[in-house]
């Protein structure tokens, strides 16, 4: 039996589109091998976010080629958004590549191993959702479910719109179908996933002839039976509309967890990011979610250092995450990226040094608000889904609350259940506690 080997870069889509190439190949006869070496399909699924992504697969790939080397008939495969964003180029630059395909196009890829010549093949066109590929799930009361592709909006910084083109959602009773499906096979919690998640609908009509609404979305998925968790990524701070926010308090199945992408605190800079949204706008949208879901966590996104930023505008960044206290944030240098807006400032770049140092000031303002917000989890009893053993210590269990925090515990549970942890201590990331003895009615088999 032909053996393949997926390596995974990138953000949840990308590791959705893993499993769905996964599922692929395996519903052409080929089985999971455990290492590259092993291998006699290796493929990449790639990123191309920030230059960091960039080189660290190039790393991999040149691994790759010594394994292609020693077994010319191996073959090697680029998916991905690098890929999509050097097209052709990859054959030139790395000549012992066979395949090389967009994200759109992941199906493509069974079109390739069954064609008769298996060199130099490249499948780069934008399809919108490329259907009804058998996934390979990571865990089985877990998955993803991909709402839309694509992405309309022109952050100035972001290479995503070049990678997977114009978006396109998918039908809600496709959507509704998928997540029913996936409830029958056990799956108790979903992540919806779109580069602009409550922006889907926009196109769809529904049978009055409106267009469709996230929120709408989000009721539907409610309803059906066995879905206890959904939670979805990422959302647009200018399309969050008050009814997606009262879909947290209202809909049981809705965690109380809203990732919020600020990117900067600067008015002048979101504007130079072409972010569509100002701090104000912003920062009502915080206090619309503190409104709704007191208790509701809030996380982000955060770019140091695009060009133009001055010492006033970082102070601005500080100040939000300072007002609204995040439960964590991703923090990222700006990186040029190829073909994007940004990437053709000349003026008022930021230096090296410069993004280092505004960096660690962020992370200690995030880091000492997230400890802080946390310790309202302390002394309270919440409902953790279980994943399996804690990472340090083999005799814990680690599952995540519904607020998205992980937490370690004792107890004795199987991964998959929902039980009640009786939380003791909180660090900006983590949360620790025991199984609660006290039966809870969530805890179902
Ligand atoms: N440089 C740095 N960070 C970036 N992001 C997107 N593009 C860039 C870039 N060119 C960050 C944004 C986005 C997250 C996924 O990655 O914060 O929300
Ligand atoms: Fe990377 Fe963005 Fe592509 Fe995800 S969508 S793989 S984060 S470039």
């Amino acid at each position: 039996m032909k053996r393949y080997h997926v390596t995974t870069f990138g953000c949840q889509m990308n590791e959705h589109d893993s499993e769905r190439m996964k599922g692929m190949l395996e519903s052409l006869g080929y089985a999971e091998a455990p290492a590259a070496e092993e291998a006699d399909v290796i493929l990449f699924n790639t990123c191309s976010i920030r230059e960091k992504a960039d080189s660290r697969f190039i790393a991999h790939l040149h691994q790759a080629k010594g394994l292609k080397q020693r077994d010319p008939e191996r073959i090697i495969g680029v998916g991905g958004c690098w890929a999509q964003s050097v097209k052709d180029e990859v054959f030139a630059r790395f000549p012992f590549v066979d395949v090389a395909f967009g994200p759109g196009q992941v199906h493509k890829l069974a079109e390739f191993l069954t064609s008769d010549s298996l060199t130099a093949q490249g499948f780069f066109e934008f399809e919108g959702f490329t259907g009804h590929l058998p996934g390979k799930r990571a865990r089985d009361f877990q998955a993803w479910v991909q709402i839309s592709a694509g992405c309309n909006m022109a952050c100035s910084y972001c290479i995503v719109p070049s990678t997977r083109g114009r978006e396109v959602s998918r039908p809600l009773e496709e959507l509704v179908e998928e997540v029913r499906a996936l409830a029958a096979e056990g799956v108790r919690e979903v992540t919806l996933l779109g580069q602009n998640v409550n922006s889907w609908g926009r196109s769809l009509r529904a049978p009055a002839g409106r267009s469709r609404s996230f929120a709408e979305l989000l009721h539907a998925i409610d309803a059906i039976d066995g879905i206890d968790r959904i939670r979805y990524t990422s959302p647009h701070p200018s399309d969050m509309k008050e009814d997606v926010i009262r879909a947290h308090a209202e809909l049981p199945s809705v965690c109380e967890h809203i990732h919020l992408p600020l990117q900067a605190g600067a008015s002048r800079i979101l504007k130079a990011m072409r972010r569509t949204y100002t701090r104000e706008r912003y920062l009502d949208r915080v206090a619309m979610i503190r409104e709704h879901v007191p208790d509701a966590a809030i996380t982000t996104d955060i770019i140091v250092g695009f060009p133009g930023e001055t010492e006033q505008d970082f102070a601005q960044t500080l100040e939000v995450c300072e007002q609204v206290g995040y439960d964590g944030a991703f923090t990222f240098v700006f990186s040029p990226r190829r073909g994007t807006e940004a990437n053709a400032i000349t003026e008022g770049l930021v230096a090296h040094e410069q993004k280092v140092e505004r960096m660690q000031r962020l992370v200690e303002v995030v880091q000492r608000r997230a400890t802080e917000r946390a310790q309202r989890f302390v002394g309270r009893q919440l409902d953790v889904l279980v994943e399996g053993t804690s990472r340090t210590d083999p005799s814990r269990l680690r599952g995540r609350s519904r607020h998205n925090k992980a937490v370690n515990f004792s107890g004795v549970a199987s991964p998959g259940e929902i039980v009640p942890v009786q939380i003791s201590a909180a660090t900006s990331q983590t949360l620790t506690g025991e199984l609660s003895l006290l039966a809870s009615a969530s805890r179902v088999a």
